[in-house]
């Protein structure tokens, strides 16, 4: 079965496409290379030992998504993850990521009625929910306004597939709300390569762990949770890369759209991912607490029924895994900036 995935070689996709060839899929990369590599086709190559379709395109452009689907009349199903993901960098430059996620999204969509291709993955985000006034949270939470221009193409986005799904019904789309994905994968040969001074939790304590960063900064320590630092739910990359294909293969005749949480289920402070982090690889590095970041929230965390009981899919490797192999990436990486 042959997917397209957008967005294939960044952070997420590359994993998910290992994951797909590993379940016997055909997977179809496209990707501008815009926040990744082209190196990263190769690994992916190497840890499946599969030759990858792969094409250096922009999605959000006809004139270089319609080719794909005419090359490839096989396509059955799309999952896109091409999109812009930097809070700080939305909020700066807001007209770049409406215009890129938005103008992707609809694109991918009108090239897929085009071809006839009807199942569609989409990657969303926690972000959704805003500060939400329960946790864990659950799907049914509402959607509040969102905190950035980030947050607020990820709720956009999903109200688009909303109404396409219900003028059109042949149309099947699985929404995956992702909490915090971290980690590499266990061959320590493909894993996020943040551009420059990383903004993610996880990149950083990486990247000050290996003398990149002379301390990482800590934002907020009086939170109202326990040792006063935000909690998150951190899952491994590995994990959320294989509730795509359970979203794939996903089916509900009653119902064409479906939305699910892909979390843990599990909330944990930055306090103690760090804590866990030094004790996992015995390197110790410096940490200074500075001001709240403006837009963080204190708390979330999923409630991950759901795709248990629909999709059959939870986490299966632990926090200590997912720090471990984080590590073992970074240590193949040389400093760019
Ligand atoms: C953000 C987005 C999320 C997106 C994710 C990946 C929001 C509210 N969240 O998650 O939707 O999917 O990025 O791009 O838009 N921290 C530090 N020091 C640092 C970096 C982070 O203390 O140097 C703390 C943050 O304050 C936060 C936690 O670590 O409490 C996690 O931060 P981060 O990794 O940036 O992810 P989120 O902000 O949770």
């Amino acid at each position: 079965m042959k997917i397209l995935v957008t967005g294939g070689a960044g952070f997420i996709g590359s994993h998910t496409v290992v994951e797909l060839l590993h379940a016997g899929f055909e997977p179809i990369i496209v990707d501008n290379f815009s926040n990744s590599n082209l190196s990263i086709v190769g690994k992916i190559q190497e840890i499946t030992g599969r030759k990858i379709s792969f094409y250096q395109i922009d999605c959000k452009l006809d004139d270089h998504l319609e080719p794909i689907f005419l090359e490839n009349p096989e396509i059955e199903g799309v999952i896109h993850f091409a999109a812009y993901k930097a809070v700080g960098e939305s909020v700066s430059e807001p007209e770049k990521y409406y215009h890129n996620n938005i103008a992707s999204l609809t694109c991918v969509c009108r090239m897929m009625k085009k071809y006839g291709v009807n199942k569609f993955v989409f990657s969303s985000s926690c972000t959704v929910y805003g500060n939400p006034e329960v946790i864990p949270v659950n799907e049914k939470a509402p959607i509040k306004e969102a905190l950035n221009p980030y947050a607020h193409t990820k709720q956009l986005a999903e109200e688009i597939l909303f109404g396409l799904c219900q003028y059109n019904q042949d149309l099947e789309v699985v929404i995956l709300r992702y909490f915090n994905p971290i980690g590499a994968h266990e061959s320590g040969l493909i894993g996020e390569l943040p551009i420059g001074v990383p903004n993610n939790l996880v990149p950083y304590i990486t990247q000050t762990a290996a003398g990149w960063r002379d301390s990482l900064v800590v934002f907020g320590k009086d939170y109202s949770t326990a040792d006063g630092t935000c909690i998150r739910d951190f899952i491994h990359v590995e994990d959320l890369a294989k509730a795509h294909l359970k979203a794939l293969m996903w089916k509900n005749p009653e119902s064409n759209l479906e939305v699910f949480n892909i979390g843990s289920g599990v909330g944990h402070s930055v306090q103690s991912l760090i804590d866990i982090f030094i004790k996992e690889t015995g390197i110790d590095f410096p940490v200074k607490y500075g001001e709240r970041r403006p837009g963080d929230i204190p708390a979330i965390f999923a409630s991950a029924e759901k795709a248990l009981g629909l999709l059959n899919w939870k986490t299966e490797r632990t926090l200590e895994e997912a720090l471990r192999h984080a590590w073992n990436w970074q240590q193949t990486l040389e400093k760019t900036e």
